[in-house]
């Protein structure tokens, strides 16, 4: 999280910074990956793994609140995606809008309040009206902040912002991070990723929240996303509790 006072010296801001960091609310971020492999691992089509990854991710929310996690962001659709074969992507965007759909009244009930994050204007009409009746029904809600990311781009999201603010006289960060929302269709800005997991045993970003990820821990596991359960999500966030952030400073900046 940032330093709320741009007057305290630098060193005084770094400290606050590593206190807050220590105990604040968690902004998790996962890159949901290796539901297709999974699949054909078991002879079955990649879909199944798609659907299978979509139960996880019910669980997972649900587990979210009691590790701390105020604020999830779950990678659900690269704008690289739209490179599959039409089937699949056709499949993986009828499980987005059946997800919203479905999860939405227990969305409500658990206080998850759901946004999409990404581009809008390539999505189909129902999948449009899924996000917008999911976001409006969950609006209230307070227990754990869901976004979704479908049709995302970190590097779109960031050359968009800064043509948004190219004629702005004001150059700080959080009105570059206001304007990444506005791009993202996100109500919020998005607070600093603390914790990065991605599943499937790759170890890259593919795009996702480059920006938000200047100084997330990073956790790659070997694990599948459709297998990824929530004793998984707990060793995430024990080995980040267990980790030094330092945010560019020594680790005496804590006194
Ligand atoms: C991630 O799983 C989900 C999406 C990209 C939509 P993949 O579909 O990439 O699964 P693998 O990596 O091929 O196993
Ligand atoms: C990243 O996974 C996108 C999502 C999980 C939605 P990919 O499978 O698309 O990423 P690459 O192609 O392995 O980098
Ligand atoms: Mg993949």
């Amino acid at each position: 999280m940032l330093p709320g006072n741009a007057r305290r010296s630098p060193r005084v801001a770094a400290a606050a910074r590593l206190r807050e960091a220590a105990g604040a609310p968690l902004h998790v971020a996962i890159i949901m990956d290796g539901s297709g492999r999974w699949a054909a691992a078991r002879g079955r089509p990649r879909l199944d793994g798609h659907r299978a990854g979509a139960d996880v991710v019910r669980r997972v929310v649900a587990a979210a609140p009691k590790f701390g996690i105020a604020t999830l962001t779950l990678f659900a659709f690269s704008s690289d995606n739209w490179k599959r074969p039409r089937v699949e992507v056709e499949s993986l965007m009828a499980l987005v809008r059946d997800f919203l759909f479905d999860f939405k009244r227990s969305a409500v009930a658990a206080g998850v309040r759901i946004d999409v994050v990404g581009r809008r204007d390539r999505l189909s009409a129902d999948l449009l009206a899924a996000i917008e009746t999911a976001e409006f029904e969950t609006r209230n809600a307070h227990s754990l902040h869901l976004r979704l990311a479908v049709d995302y781009s970190a590097r779109d999201a960031i050359l968009r912002a800064a043509r948004r603010c190219a004629h702005e006289t004001s150059h700080e960060r959080e009105d570059f991070m206001r304007a990444l929302a506005e791009v993202c269709h996100a109500s919020t800005p998005s607070p600093d990723v603390d914790l990065l997991i991605r599943t499937g045993g790759e170890k890259r970003l593919s795009d996702f929240l480059l920006w938000e990820c200047a100084y997330a821990e990073l956790y790659f596991t070997t694990r599948m996303w459709p297998e990824f359960d929530v004793r998984d999500l707990r060793s995430a966030v024990d080995e980040y509790h267990a980790r030094e952030r330092r945010f560019g400073c020594l680790p005496d900046a804590r006194v």
